[in-house]
C-alpha cells in the first residue's frame, strides 16, 4: 500500500503556546517501500507515525493510503486492519498471561476467525525467531527484554498488516539482537509489507531501509534513497554515518577502489575483494 503526505501540518497546544510539530510535509512511500525517518529528538518523527495511523489529525493537508484520504475516504476499521503500529518500547504494554494469548489479542479485537488466529500466531511467533511450541505457553514477563520486544512485535504483525510502522524498534537492544531484528524487518519487507521506521541508528537504517526522510525542526530537510543521502553530510540533522561507511570513505581517500555501499555486508565483500587483489597482484 502506498502512502502520501500532502502538505501536512500539525501543531500541539501546550498551555497558552502552540508547538508546530510538523510543517507542510509532502512525502511519499511506494507500495512495498521501506522508508526510514530520522532527525533529532523533537524533530517530528513520532508525529509522522501518529498522523499515519490516525492517532492525530492534521491541522492542514491530507494523508492518503493507496490514494484514499485516511480521514474522509478510509473507514477507521479498515485502516486499523491494514496498519500495524509498534510503539517505542512495546514490551511495556504486554499484559496477557501467555505468549500465545498476547499474540492473539489484537487479532481477536479485529474479528479474526479461530483458524486465522492459529495460523497467523504461529507464523508471527516463528517469524520473530521463536520455537512456537516451546514459547506459546510461557508468560511474557518471564522473558528477557529483547524477547519481550519480539513478542510485542509478533502481536502486531500477526494480523498481517500491509503497512508496518515502527518507532525506534531497536533502541535498547544489544548488537546481536539488533542484527537479527534487521534481518526480520528485511524479510517482512521482501514479502510485501510496506514499512515506515523511525530510528536514531544509522547502521540499522543502512541495513534495512530503501528510502530516508530526514526531518529538522518539524520540516522535511532531505528525502531520497538511503545510499544517496548517506553519501551527503547529514550531521546538521544530528546523523552520523555507520562505522563501515566511515571506514569505506577513509579507505577511498587513501586510494582504495571501493563502492559507496551502505550495507555492511556489501562493504566487507568489496573490501575482501580488494585485499585479495592486492595480495595476489
Ligand atoms: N502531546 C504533545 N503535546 C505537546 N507537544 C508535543 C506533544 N507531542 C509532541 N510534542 C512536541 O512536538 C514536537 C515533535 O515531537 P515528536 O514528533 O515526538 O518528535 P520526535 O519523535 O522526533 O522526538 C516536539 O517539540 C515535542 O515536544
Ligand atoms: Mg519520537
Amino acid at each position: 500500500m502506498s502512502i502520501e503526505f500532502r502538505q501536512v501540518s500539525l501543531s500541539y497546544s501546550s498551555g497558552e503556546t502552540k508547538v508546530k510539530a510538523l510543517k507542510d510535509l509532502s512525502w511519499t512511500v511506494e507500495t512495498g517501500g521501506f522508508a526510514a525517518v530520522m532527525g533529532r529528538t523533537g524533530s517530528g518523527k513520532s508525529t509522522v507515525l501518529r498522523l499515519l495511523c490516525a492517532l492525530a489529525k492534521p491541522d492542514g493537508g491530507q494523508i492518503l493510503i493507496d490514494g484514499k484520504d485516511i480521514h474522509s475516504s478510509l473507514p477507521r476499521r479498515e485502516l486499523r486492519k491494514e496498519m500495524g503500529f509498534v510503539f517505542q518500547f512495546p514490551e511495556y504494554q504486554l499484559f496477557e498471561t501467555t505468549v500465545l494469548k498476547e499474540v492473539c489479542f489484537g487479532m481477536k479485537n479485529l474479528g479474526f476467525s479461530k483458524e486465522e488466529m492459529e495460523e497467523n500466531s504461529r507464523w508471527a511467533i516463528e517469524k520473530m525467531g521463536f520455537n512456537f511450541e516451546a514459547i506459546r505457553s510461557v508468560a511474557p514477563m518471564a522473558l528477557s527484554g529483547g524477547q519481550r520486544r519480539r513478542v510485542a512485535i509478533a502481536s502486531v504483525i500477526a494480523s498481517r498488516p500491509k503497512i508496518l510502522l515502527l518507532d525506534e524498534p531497536t533502541s535498547g537492544l544489544d548488537p546481536a539482537e539488533r542484527r537479527s531484528f534487521c534481518q526480520i524487518l528485511t524479510s517482512l519487507n521482501r514479502e510485501g509489507t510496506t514499512i515506515v521506521m523511525v530510528s536514531h541508528n544509522s547502521e540499522v537504517v543502512c541495513e534495512t531501509a530503501k528510502t530516508l526522510l530526514v526531518l529538522k525542526d518539524g520540516e522535511k530537510w532531505k528525502e531520497g534513497k538511503v545510499e544517496d543521502l548517506f553519501s551527503s553530510d547529514l550531521l546538521p540533522a544530528g546523523i552520523l554515518p555507520p562505522p563501515s561507511l566511515l571506514l569505506s570513505s577513509f579507505l577511498r581517500e587513501k586510494g582504495m577502489d571501493l563502492p559507496r555501499a551502505v550495507r555492511q555486508e556489501d562493504f566487507i565483500s568489496a573490501l575482501l575483494y580488494q585485499v585479495g587483489r592486492r595480495k595476489n597482484g
